[in-house]
């Protein structure tokens, strides 16, 4: 799928720059042509030299390169590149790009390009999490963008947490998936997963069960099927799939927001939120003691996210999941009819089924048909079911161009 397809791979300073040498034996394996721009610190950690070996092209470091500019300038550098991917991206170059700079060779590049610009963070999780980051982040992802990672796990400074840079398997994976013939290619598909958290006060809340997992797993394999996918994850402790956006929230209300305002340009979406049907009618500022004998909790509903979504966008084709204990086919039939959907995935839960577990199996019904699938892991049972959504959405989106012709 990476046949002759031309990858400008940026490499700013951090550890994981060491990687990128396997990450361009695994793109020219791949049969890609690499060209690989290094920002000044990066040469610190990886020699120029084991790149231009491995790429076997010669290894731009600097903007004020006489012969290479003669040979291929900057411009037409940023045009060659069918994708151009910065991996590891520093925090200081992810600022840099956010404030439109050209201070070196790769934001100049970046800046004077229109081909698509993935970003593989590696950094500190303090950093990558400082609100100067996110915002840099929020402000590249809204220009389009797109972000892997970074993977959560031991950093090089033997903390733990969000800042490992994706592993080049992953990243290959990646780029393959931008140029495939992936049954989701050229798709936005929106996912909601996880559950959510109703607060009683400050320390207290109401939640459930829900790991996040086949949500995740969903993302990652739409992501794997060539499609561009905006998550909205309740809290879980999940690792984000590569080339997917997520959007962390807590509350139902501030899920429903964040996927309502994520909505628009989107082809697909998939609801697997365990959302919290009710919260407290009111949340305490402070926390409360048990002076009481006995104490009453007020549930007020929340707004059903895929019913809205449902009817505010009934061009997107909508997927919901329906969870039951007992008459999985009636309920999950009700819930597509009554919430407008085009499908529902239904799944047994209960007594070591369903919630937190790997394996997973689905009855899957839309107008007209229904197919089972799994028992399975949840990475497979999301692969078949990604398989289904597109043959059903290419079916219900040309039935519409022949309704809308007659
Ligand atoms: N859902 C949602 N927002 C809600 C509640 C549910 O988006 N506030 C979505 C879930 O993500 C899932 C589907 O709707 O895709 C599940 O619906 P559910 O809440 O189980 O349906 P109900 O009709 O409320 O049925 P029940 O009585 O079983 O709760």
């Amino acid at each position: 799928m990476l046949a002759n397809k031309r990858i400008l791979l940026g490499v700013t300073g951090g550890i994981a720059a060491y990687k990128c040498a396997e990450l361009v034996r695994r793109l020219i394996k791949r049969g890609a042509q690499v060209q690989v721009v290094m920002t000044d610190n990066a040469t610190r950690f990886i020699p120029a030299m084991t790149l231009a070996a491995v790429s076997g092209n010669a290894v731009r470091t600097s903007l004020w390169d006489e012969q290479a500019e003669l040979n291929m300038g900057h411009i037409e550098l940023a045009r060659w590149a069918d994708l151009i991917l910065i991996a590891p991206a520093s925090a200081d170059t992810i600022a840099r790009l956010a404030g439109g700079h050209c201070s070196d060779l790769l934001t100049t590049l970046c800046l004077a390009t229109d081909r698509p610009i993935a970003i593989a963070p590696a950094m500190n999780r303090l950093m990558w999490s400082n609100p100067a980051t996110q915002d840099n982040v929020s402000k590249l992802t809204a220009r389009g963008a797109q972000f892997i990672g970074p993977a959560v796990g031991e950093l090089a400074e033997r903390e733990t947490g969000p800042g490992r840079m994706v592993e080049p398997a992953e990243l290959e994976e990646f780029c393959a998936a931008q140029f495939g013939e992936g049954v989701l290619a050229g798709q936005h598909v929106l996912i909601t997963a996880g559950p959510t958290r109703e607060p009683i006060d400050p320390v207290r809340f109401i939640t459930n069960r829900s790991s996040g997992k086949m949500g995740f797993a969903m993302a990652a394999a739409c992501a794997d099927a060539g499609a561009k996918v905006t998550l909205v994850a309740g809290p879980v402790v999940q690792p984000t799939p590569p080339g997917v956006t997520r959007i962390d929230v807590e509350t139902a209300e501030q899920m429903h927001k964040a996927t309502l305002d994520a909505a628009p340009g989107c082809d697909v979406f998939i609801a697997t939120a365990a959302v919290a049907d009710y919260k407290p009618g009111f949340a305490a500022d402070s926390k409360i003691k048990k002076d009481a004998a006995s104490q009453q909790l007020d549930l007020i509903r929340n707004p059903d996210i895929l019913a809205d979504l449902a009817a505010k966008h009934p061009d997107i084709f909508s997927i919901g999941f329906a969870a039951e204990t007992d008459d999985l086919q009636t309920y999950a039939r009700g819930k597509m009819q009554r919430k407008k959907l085009d499908m529902i995935a239904g799944n047994w839960v209960g007594a070591g089924k369903g919630f937190d577990t790997d394996d997973n199996a689905l009855w899957v019904a839309w107008p007209g048909g229904e197919q089972e699938l799994g028992p399975a892991p949840k990475g497979v049972l999301a692969r078949d079911l990604v398989a289904l959504i597109a043959k059903r959405q290419a079916a219900a989106t040309e039935q519409a161009s022949k309704d809308n012709s007659a």
